[in-house]
């Protein structure tokens, strides 16, 4: 079997498809609309790879908008991605260990376990094996010109590509189908996985389903937050090291944060395409504190990039004072969070469940 993996994305990616980042911009300013407006319509699903504590880019990029989605009254289910992080060799190391630091992250930010199923892909029988049908229903050429799983396997450092590495995206479709969830909030780099998504469930209504078929088409909802950059000037990313955790103590962020790149310009001036380094730091001040990242440059004007690091210091820790205070508080109780994944498990199991049931009777396989 060959699997094609230098194909470019092909018609999928073109302007004014889904998968085009604009037109996927668009119809979520539409989609934001809408659930303001009726947020009973939605179900959110979105997760993470449990691969340690989550940092600020992870909270601006997308956490953030979770606690959102929520306030706003959508149901939501996050799934902590165990058997999608396999793909991930040095990272799965410690299963649970990590499974629980992402749970106190999710705490910490505001995920209400009254309005958010948190679970993990390998207690849920019942999503796993939708996985089987699923991979039916996409071609090897398919899968192998996913755009984001062509770059995970050319930044991988493993010596050999595992068959889970090119299935991941259809198990991701599983995650998302399982429980019906119309609405994914994701980056960008996600937008293939929900291409995927949207594929497989209109194939499987096409081939299977009555009337009304069993699977919604779900829809990506893009964060309009700008990307953050790490203490080094790259996208921010826990494997590159110059990522600020969540959990991370006060000097610990004063530290790393005077330790950031910058340049020798003192005037401080937001200017994202020939300073990016600075623009973050701007950036990431004015997300804390609600404002531009303009007003925060005129504010430090001359000062020099030292003025600018003590801001975004202050900025940070005072943000996430009780961000960090939550957490530590909920770390104190294991037992709690055992109980609380439990819970989240046994709910995601029945939703699930159901699921399958529909998708057994269209395939007539109900024995
Ligand atoms: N693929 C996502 C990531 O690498 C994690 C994930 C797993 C996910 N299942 C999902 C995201 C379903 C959105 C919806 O970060």
């Amino acid at each position: 079997m060959t699997i094609e993996t230098h194909t470019p994305a092909g018609p999928s990616g073109s302007p004014g498809t889904a998968l085009d980042p604009s037109t996927a911009q668009a119809r979520s300013a539409a989609l934001e609309e809408e659930v303001r407006r009726n947020p009973g319509r939605f179900r959110v699903l979105t997760g993470d790879r449990p691969t340690g504590r989550l940092h600020l880019g992870h909270y601006f990029g997308t956490l953030c908008n979770r606690v959102r989605l929520q306030q706003l009254g959508v149901e939501m289910f996050v799934v902590i991605a165990d058997y999608q992080v396999l793909t991930d060799r040095d990272v799965a190391v410690d299963p649970s260990g990590h499974v629980e630091e992402l749970v106190l992250d999710y705490l910490a930010i505001g995920l209400d376990p009254d309005h958010s199923t948190i679970f993990t892909h390998s207690a849920v029988p019942a999503l796993n094996q939708l996985l089987l049908p699923f991979l039916s229903l996409v071609s090897v050429a398919e899968l192998g010109r996913n755009p984001t799983v062509k770059d995970e396997i050319a930044y991988s450092r493993q010596s050999t590509v595992s068959g889970l590495m090119f299935t991941y995206p259809a198990h991701q479709a599983a995650d998302i189908l399982c429980c019906k969830a119309n609405l994914v909030p994701v980056g960008q780099d996600q937008l293939p996985h929900l291409e995927l998504t949207r594929t497989v469930a209109r194939r499987f209504n096409d081939r299977y389903g009555e009337r009304e078929g069993v699977f919604p088409e779900p829809e990506a909802l893009l964060s309009n937050a700008p990307l953050l950059l790490g203490t080094d000037g790259t996208k921010m990313s826990k494997s590159r090291g110059n990522a600020i955790t969540l959990a991370a103590g006060s000097d610990e962020t004063a530290r790393l944060l005077r330790g950031a790149r910058t340049d020798s310009d003192r005037h401080i001036a937001y200017d994202p395409a020939a300073r990016p380094e600075v623009a973050s730091l701007l950036l990431l001040t004015a997300l804390c504190q609600g404002r531009t990242p303009q007003e925060v440059a005129a504010d430090i004007g001359d000062a020099g990039a030292a003025a600018l690091k003590k801001s975004a210091t202050e900025a940070v820790n005072e943000h996430l004072a009780p961000i960090r205070a939550r957490r530590a508080l909920y770390a104190q109780d294991r037992g709690y969070l055992r109980r609380l994944l439990r819970a989240g498990n046994e709910r995601a199991r029945e939703v699930a469940e159901a699921t399958l049931g529909e998708v057994r009777a269209a395939m007539g396989t109900a024995y």
